[in-house]
């Protein structure tokens, strides 16, 4: 079975002074493993991803290390509305923070929201971490400056149904959610759509389930299926921290994703959760059309949709040792993927050297 290539729009790559969590090498491949041939990478790294010169050195680390192709997020911050704005044509989109979570681009109180709003350029996407009410305010500040906005990894039952109904007043909201929010309930344990699959899911403790959004209720997972409708895109927010860094005192929040994404979709595929239609509209067509992605050409994954396997964390791509999903059950699988006419991803090991990924914006 062939899929086209796929689009994770919410990916954390770290480099640079993070390189011992990930970096744009073991991200990318990662990438691939999943059948994910273009990444948009976030900006809450370190150094923040928030003005001109920080974006010279990602792109370079991006060019010469990356094995698919990828975008750049720009970071909001306090004070660089203006200037950052300068920059949008070398990046994919804008990141705000409207609430608090792992590195220190949260974006404090309403000024600041607005300039961001009113600067940033109507054609170039923004998208948002906006939690509980942040969510209505930045829908509100979205229309006012007459633009769209997209909400990142919407957990929540009231964030589902606000959205719904922005959305039948026919306002340019889109959103996307991860699979940890639909197949992970707050106690760690598997959400119940899930269950017959997931036996022998590992029982983790409490702080290798910290995640932002948090892990919520078995009624948020039930709303966020019953309005599958309105989900424009299924992004992973793989966000690698170390195994050592989870069990610390302060363990930070966020999973890696990548390599368990596609199979965790094509397993509730076979559950009769959704449609193969409905995983490709949302992890290639709903991405392509929101951030005005370019076509791959001679671009393909290759699944094999009736392999079971479970996931080991240390046998994975990303530096992230670990999963969330390790020892789920799970049934499909990628066993290559061929990017712009190159195969790059046999299954087992990635075909192409460092620097074979492409800037999709040039
Ligand atoms: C992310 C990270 O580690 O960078 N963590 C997370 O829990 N999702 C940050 C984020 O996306 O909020
Ligand atoms: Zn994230």
């Amino acid at each position: 079975m062939r899929l086209p290539g796929l689009i994770d729009p919410h990916v954390h790559v770290r480099d640079l002074n993070q390189s011992h969590k990930e970096d744009w090498t073991t991200a990318t491949a990662a990438a691939l493993a999943g059948g994910v041939t273009t990444i948009l990478a976030m900006p809450n790294t370190q150094p923040p991803l928030v003005d001109a010169a920080s974006l010279t050195l990602y792109e370079k680390a991006a060019k010469a290390k990356a094995v698919c192709d990828y975008g750049i997020f720009l970071g909001a911050g306090l004070h660089n509305a203006a200037a950052i704005a300068v920059e949008a044509r070398r990046g994919i989109g804008l990141k705000l923070y409207l609430d608090a979570t792992f590195g220190d681009l949260k974006l404090p109180g309403l000024d600041a929201l607005v300039a961001h709003f009113d600067a940033w350029p109507k054609d170039r996407p923004i998208v948002a971490h906006a939690e509980e009410q942040q969510t209505a305010a930045v829908i509100l500040a979205a229309q006012l400056a007459g633009r769209g906005v997209h909400i990142c990894h919407v957990a929540r039952r009231a964030e589902i149904e606000l959205i719904r109904r922005v959305r039948e007043r026919g306002l340019n909201v889109t959103c996307e959610v991860c699979p940890h929010h639909l197949f992970l309930i707050e106690s760690a344990r598997p959400a119940r759509q899930f269950e017959t699959l997931a036996r022998g899911a590992r029982a983790w403790s409490g702080a290798y389930a910290e995640v932002r959004p948090r892990l919520q209720t078995q009624a948020d997972v039930d709303a966020l299926w019953a309005n599958l409708d309105v989900i424009d895109c299924f992004a992973t927010d793989h966000a690698p921290h170390t195994m050592v860094e989870k069990e610390s005192q302060t363990p930070p929040p966020g999973f890696p994703g990548l390599e368990t994404a596609l199979p965790l979709w094509l397993t509730a595929a076979h559950a009769g959760l959704l449609s193969l239609d409905d995983i490709i509209a949302r992890m290639h067509t709903g991405p392509r059309r929101i951030f005005n992605l370019p076509e791959q050409p001679e671009t393909l994954v290759e699944v094999d949709l009736d392999a079971n396997w479970a996931p080991v964390g240390a046998r994975q791509q990303t530096r992230a040792a670990w999963s969330p999903f390790e020892g789920w059950a799970l049934r499909g699988r990628v066993t290559g993927v061929t990017l712009r006419g190159c195969r790059v991803y046999d299954g087992e090991n990635i075909l192409v050297q460092p620097g074979y990924g492409h800037n999709v914006v040039g």
